[in-house]
This record gives structure tokens, sequence and C-alpha cells, in this order.
């Protein structure tokens, strides 16, 4: 398992199952701080986050071979996190070796302290030893912080569609970057 100390006092690591029941918890309160006023309808904001970040489906994530976690750690409590899933193909996208960045949430109270960038830069090298040759994601179209985060990390768009959430429709956009190999 990969270990980063930084001088900033973060700690970087890569998640096991026993983080499955703080990521869940994690994963909720970031996605309502960040997405939460997005939403329409406030319903369909619980339906998402009961689904996505239940503690069951957490640890299937964690256990399956096909997904990367890491986490960042501020004095042992946990402070955002990212998840890859490796092999995850889009119609978007020709290529082999495709991987998709499924997460990356840093708590409200830590954000602009470049932490996001941190876990980014441990993943790009964590994928690169899997030899990834493109990594896509998608971002709904106002989450203006998140898409600049992504430009300046070299992503581009590549396509715009619309996801449902409940009855009501998002506008998201599809961005990708290719990896450099190792
Ligand atoms: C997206 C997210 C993970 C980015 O992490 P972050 O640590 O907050 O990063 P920031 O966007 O504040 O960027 C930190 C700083 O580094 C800069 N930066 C980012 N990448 C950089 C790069 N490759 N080179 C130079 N500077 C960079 C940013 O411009 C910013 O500088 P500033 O504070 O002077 O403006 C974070 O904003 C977040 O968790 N948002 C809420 C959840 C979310 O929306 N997730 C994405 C869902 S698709």
């Amino acid at each position: 398992m990969l270990n980063t100390n930084c001088t900033t006092g973060v700690e970087i690591r890569e998640a096991s199952i026993f983080d499955a029941e703080q990521i869940a918890s994690l994963g909720t309160q970031t996605y309502i701080e960040s997405h939460g006023t997005f939403f329409k309808n406030q319903e369909d904001l619980l339906d998402y986050c009961k689904q996505t970040f239940s503690k069951n489906r957490i640890r299937e994530e964690l256990n399956s071979r096909e997904n990367i976690f890491f986490v960042a750690l501020v004095n042992n409590k946990m402070i955002a996190y990212a998840k890859v899933k490796l092999n995850a193909s889009s119609t978007y996208i020709q290529s082999d070796n495709i991987a998709q960045l499924d997460k990356i949430y840093v708590l409200k109270d830590f954000l602009s302290m470049k932490i996001g960038l941190l876990l980014f830069d441990v993943l790009l090298k964590k994928i690169q030893s899997y030899k990834v040759k493109v990594l896509w994601l998608v971002v709904y179209h106002e989450n203006k912080r998140a898409i600049n985060f992504y430009l300046k990390n070299e992503f581009i768009n590549i396509a715009e569609y619309y996801n449902f959430y409940g009855k009501e429709a998002y506008k998201v956009l599809l961005l990708k970057k290719d990896i450099k190999a190792l």
C-alpha cells in the first residue's frame, strides 16, 4: 500500500476495506456540501446519496480490483478521497486501457489547500503504473470550481449530455486527459 507523508501535514494513502464506513460518511457529506444546491429536488439528492454512499456499496467497491481509492488525512481525520475505476470504457473515447476518475471530493473546510491536487498527483502516478492511456470524468456543467481544477490539470472537454437524477435532467460535461507513459 502506498503511503505519502507530505510536509503539509496531509497524509495520502490508498484506502482499505477498514475505511468503508468513513468513506461512506465523507462521501455523503462532501456530496451534499458541493452538489446540494444544484439539485432541484432535495429528495433526489438524498436518494442519490443513500444509494451511492451506503456502507455496503462502498465496501463492495473497495473489494473490487477494478477500483482504486485514495484517502487524505489530517491529524488522522479523513478529509478527502478519490476513486478511479479501471477499464471503464466510454463511447466517446477510442482507446484501450481507459479509466474513469469517478470521485474526487475534499471537505468544504479544507478546500483551496491544494489537497485535491495532492490526491490527484498520487492517483496519476498509480494509474501510470497500470499503463492507463486515457482518464475521463463527468462533471456537472455549473460546477465551475471543479471544472477549473480539471482544466488546470490538462483535461479537455469532449462531450456534453444530460444525466437524470429522479425526474430532473442535468447537463454534464465529459472531460478527458491523455496520460503520459512512465
Ligand atoms: C475539485 C476539488 C477536488 C479540487 O481540489 P482543491 O484542493 O479544492 O483544489 P482547488 O480547486 O482549490 O485548487 C487549489 C489551487 O491549486 C490550483 N491548481 C489546481 N491544479 C493546478 C495545477 N495543475 N497547477 C497549478 N495550480 C493548480 C488552483 O488554481 C487553486 O489555486 P488558487 O487557490 O490559487 O485558486 C475540490 O474543489 C472539491 O472537492 N470540490 C467539491 C467536490 C467536487 O465538486 N468534486 C468534483 C466532482 S466532479
